[in-house]
C-alpha cells in the first residue's frame, strides 16, 4: 500500500484478484477504503492497520485542499473516519490500534490550520508504515534463534502472513525471508487456508515471487503431512490479536493445526508485532470473532459447492490456547510462557530495547 502522487489517495494491491492477476486499485473515500478492508482487498492484520492509516491520511489531504466549507471541523471529521474504519473488521488488534493513535495525534493538535493537520496525519500514517516494516525484520531475527541453524529447515504455515500482510517481509515468513536472503535453503508447507485461499493464493504467490521453495496443501492435510516422515521443523503462524494471557486469535483453523503440533511434538510459533498484543483483552474468550458471509463457503469457487440455503458457519478466526503456543516472538523479544507475566513485562517494559523478556534463558529449542 501506499500514497497516490499528490498524497490524496491510497493506492492498494488488490489481493482478492490474486493470484490470477496483479491489479492495483486507487481509492479516495472513506467509503472505498472500508470496502477494501470489509471485503479483504486489502487484508492481514499489520496490513489492515498500515492501509487504513495510509487512507485517513489521503482523504485529510483531499478534505483540507477543498475550497467547499465542511460543517464539521476537520479534525472532528478525521475522528469520524477513524472511528468508522475502526469497526471495519473487528477481531485484529492493529486496525483499532492505528485508528486510536491517529486519532490521539489529531487531538492533541485539534486548533491547527487544515493543511497542517493533514501534514500531522499524513507524518503520524507514514511512521505507523515504517515501525511495521521494521517490526518484520526483528521479529525475523529473533524467530531465526529458534530455527535450526546448521541445516536446511522446513515450516509449516497457515494463512498469509508474508509480506502481503504487512508493511515489511511479514511476520510468520520473517525468518523464512532472511534465511533466504542469507543463501540458506528453507522450504514452506503453506495451508490452503479455506475459504477464501490465503495460503494457496497469496503466501504461495509471493513465496514464488522471491525464489522460496513452497508447497501447498489443503487444510486437512496437515495432520497426514505431520505424520509422515516430512515432519516440518516448526509451525509458524501470525497473529490477528493476542490476549494478555497469550491466548491468540488467526485465521480459523489455527487451533487445529496447534492442536496437531503438540500431538506430534511440533514446535508451534506465534510471530507478531507488539501491535497485535492487547493488553486491555484479558483472554482469548474476550476477543471478538468476525463471521463472515456464507456465500464464501457456499459459492467459493466460482461454483455452488454447498446446497442452496444450507446453514453455515463461518468465523473468520479462532482462539489457540496460551497453552499450545511454545513462543510469542514480537519485535520486543521472544516471549515464553507464563505469558501473563512475560507479555506484560515486554509490552510495558522499558521499551523492550534489550529483546530479552522470556520468562526463562533464549536458546534454540531442542
Ligand atoms: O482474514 P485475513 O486474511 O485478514 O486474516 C489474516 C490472518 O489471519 C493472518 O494470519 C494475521 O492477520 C497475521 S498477518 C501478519
Amino acid at each position: 500500500v501506499r500514497l497516490g502522487p499528490d498524497g490524496t489517495s491510497l493506492i492498494i494491491l488488490d489481493q482478492t484478484a490474486l493470484p490470477d492477476r496483479v491489479e492495483e486499485r486507487t481509492l479516495t473515500t472513506v467509503e472505498e477504503i472500508e470496502e477494501a478492508i470489509r471485503s479483504l482487498r486489502v487484508r492481514g492484520a499489520p496490513l489492515i492497520g498500515i492501509a487504513a492509516a495510509l487512507g485517513v491520511a489521503a482523504i485529510t489531504r483531499r478534505a483540507a485542499a477543498a475550497t467547499e466549507d465542511a460543517s464539521l471541523p476537520l479534525a472532528e471529521r478525521v475522528t469520524d473516519w477513524c472511528r468508522r474504519l475502526s469497526g471495519a473488521r473487528p477481531t485484529g488488534a492493529n486496525l483499532a490500534w492505528a485508528m486510536a493513535r491517529l486519532e490521539r495525534a489529531v487531538r492533541e493538535r485539534e486548533a491547527a490550520p487544515p493543511g497542517e493537520l493533514a501534514e500531522l496525519v499524513a507524518a503520524e500514517a507514514r511512521a505507523i508504515h515504517e515501525e511495521d516494516r521494521a517490526m518484520c525484520r526483528r521479529i525475523g531475527e529473533y524467530a531465526l534463534e529458534l530455527l535450526p541453524d546448521a541445516r536446511p529447515f522446513e515450516i509449516l504455515t497457515h494463512c498469509n502472513a508474508g509480506a502481503l500482510a504487512t508493511g515489511g517481509i511479514g511476520t510468520a515468513l520473517a525468518p523464512v525471508y532472511l534465511a533466504h536472503e542469507a543463501g540458506r535453503a528453507v522450504h514452506v508447507f503453506a495451508d490452503e487456508t479455506r475459504p477464501l485461499l490465503q495460503g494457496s493464493r497469496l503466501t504461495a504467490w509471493e513465496l514464488r515471487r522471491s525464489g522460496v521453495e513452497v508447497t501447498v496443501l489443503t487444510d486437512g492435510m496437515a495432520g497426514a503431512l505431520m505424520a509422515s516422515s516430512r515432519v516440518p521443523d516448526a509451525v509458524l503462524v501470525g497473529a490477528d490479536r493476542i490476549a494478555a494471557n497469550g491466548d491468540v486469535a488467526n485465521k480459523v483453523g489455527t487451533y487445529g493445526l496447534a492442536v496437531l503440533a503438540a500431538h506430534h511434538g511440533v514446535p508451534f510459533y506465534v510471530l507478531a508485532p507488539s501491535t497485535t498484543v492487547d493488553l486491555d483483552t484479558p483472554r482469548g474468550e474476550d476477543i471478538p470473532i468476525e463471521l463472515r458471509d456464507p456465500s464464501e463457503v457456499t459459492e467459493g469457487f466460482g461454483r455452488t459447492t454447498a446446497p442452496r440455503d444450507v446453514d453455515v458457519w463461518s468465523p473468520a478466526f479462532d482462539v489457540t490456547p496460551a497453552a499450545l503456543v511454545g513462543a510469542i516472538v514480537t519485535e520486543r523479544g521472544i516471549h515464553r510462557p507464563p505469558y501473563g507475566d512475560t507479555l506484560r513485562e515486554a509490552m510495558l517494559g522499558a521499551g523492550g530495547t534489550t529483546g530479552v523478556t522470556t520468562g526463562e534463558p533464549r536458546g534454540r529449542d531442542p
